[in-house]
């Protein structure tokens, strides 16, 4: 039988359960993403588990926010807090998580304050706004804020008013936010932004949902040294890149402590995938700027929050993830290697995968998860693609808690490598 190209098969849901909960949920939900055909019904370590009884290995991650599905350490901290502990109460008081909180915090980032919030998104416009109240504490009229080109920093007004990576949202962007400019992704261009009313550079240390994109250390410190020299802050967004994912507690680690920005912005992992934390965490100068009502949330900060945090951040410091991802990530890079088309790069347990003549990696992608037979199934979620030079990107971003080199073995030889030989057309 002649091998049909994935693009021109279709891919449904695998079994009558699985299609049944599509249709409901595809009849009222509103249309802001474009999910694969599959179910999750139940998760448990490495897996993704429909209501059908079929497996897939999680190679998204949530987009790199669960270090293992189900973390019973993460869990079980919650549990206690919810039995034993408070509910909700505001930061318009003290309470005891709270203080187990900005410890951990303090000890693994080695920066002075953090300012918790929930999602990544609110997170991020908190950074932006702390830097914007900066300008207006120097008495800059209109500060400015610099963010680079392909960056993916939340949906926000602020930020989806300026996504700039996905063609799809040309012509339906809200009008761009003030304060914010956006520059092509140089040191060169960033020193020829800066003006007058600059008060910050704010960046992806590896650009996640725009790449995976990997940056490089003199990258990285010529911005440190340039918004030194200038006066200005550096911030770097570690939502995606933090707290394990590669290699190190902050991806810009990498390049040493000469490296350090003035403030980062963490989320995804630090809520474990149990409850949704995030936090701007930043040196005492950066950080003062948040005066009393100037920021703040209902659920920023409370204990049961705090206490999924604790634990995921014992977690990830005790079995020490950072090292798992950096050997992990190397050696899926490694039994990727060698097949014709396909280029691989990682750090730690981001890995980026690039095919050559393709149009899209989102039919190897749904071939990978749905394809007949397949075993086992994976779950990566396709990139863009760059249309000039016909090269496609997918992700690989496994949750690290839950993977193995055995895990690795079965998922590359039985389905990834496969496909991939195939996905070059
Ligand atoms: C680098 C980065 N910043 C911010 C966000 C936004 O986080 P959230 O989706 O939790 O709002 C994301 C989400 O993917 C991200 O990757």
């Amino acid at each position: 039988m002649s091998f049909v190209p994935y693009s021109k098969r279709k891919y449904e849901p695998l079994g009558p359960k699985s299609k049944k909960l599509i249709e409901r949920i595809d009849r009222h939900s509103a249309t802001n993403y474009s999910p694969y055909p599959f179910v999750v019904e139940s998760t448990d370590g490495a897996y993704l588990i429909d209501p059908d009884g079929n497996k897939a290995l999680d190679f998204l991650s949530a987009y790199s926010a669960v270090l293992k599905h189900r973390h019973p350490g993460v869990i079980e901290a919650v549990k206690k807090e919810m039995e034993s502990g408070s509910d909700l109460v505001s930061r318009a008081i003290y309470s005891s998580r709270f203080a187990d909180f900005v410890e951990i915090v303090h000890e693994i980032t080695g920066y002075e304050r953090v300012l918790p919030k929930s999602d990544g998104g609110s997170a991020t416009d908190s950074a932006i706004s702390g830097l914007l109240m900066h300008g207006g504490a120097k008495g800059i009229k209109n500060p400015e804020v610099i963010l680079t080109k392909d960056y993916f920093h939340g949906r926000t007004w602020i930020f989806s008013s300026n996504a700039t990576f996905d063609p799809d949202q040309v012509g339906r962007r809200v009008p761009r936010a003030p304060g914010v400019v956006v520059v092509d992704d140089t040191v060169e261009a960033i020193a020829n932004a800066i003006n007058e009313n600059t008060v910050g550079v704010f960046i992806e240390p590896h650009k996640g949902e725009g790449g995976p994109l990997f940056s490089n250390k003199e990258y990285f410190l010529g911005i440190r040294k340039l918004t030194r020299e200038k006066g200005i802050f550096f911030g770097a967004d570690e939502i995606q890149t933090g707290l394990g994912r590669c290699g190190y507690y902050m991806a810009w680690q990498e390049y040493g402590e000469e490296a350090r920005p003035d403030f980062v912005t963490l989320g995804k992992a630090l809520g474990g995938g149990i409850i949704p934390v995030s936090a701007v965490v930043g040196t005492d100068e950066f950080m003062r700027i948040y005066t009393p009502g100037c920021d703040g949330s209902t659920f920023g900060g409370y204990p049961q929050a705090c206490a999924a945090a604790v634990a995921s951040l014992k977690y990830i410091r005790d079995e020490g993830i950072c090292d798992i991802a950096k050997d992990l990530g190397d050696y899926f890079v490694k039994s990727l290697s060698g097949i014709d088309n396909i280029h691989v790069e990682n750090r730690g347990l981001l890995i980026r995968v690039e095919i050559k003549n393709a149009d899209s990696a989102k039919p190897a992608c749904l071939e990978m998860l749905l394809g007949e037979g397949r075993n086992p199934r994976v779950f990566m979620k396709h990139g863009h693609t760059n249309e000039e030079t016909r090269t496609a990107y997918t992700r690989i971003a496994p949750p690290p808690g839950a993977m193995t080199k055995a895990l690795i073995d079965e998922a590359v030889e039985k389905t990834i490598a496969p496909v991939l030989r195939q996905a070059s057309e």
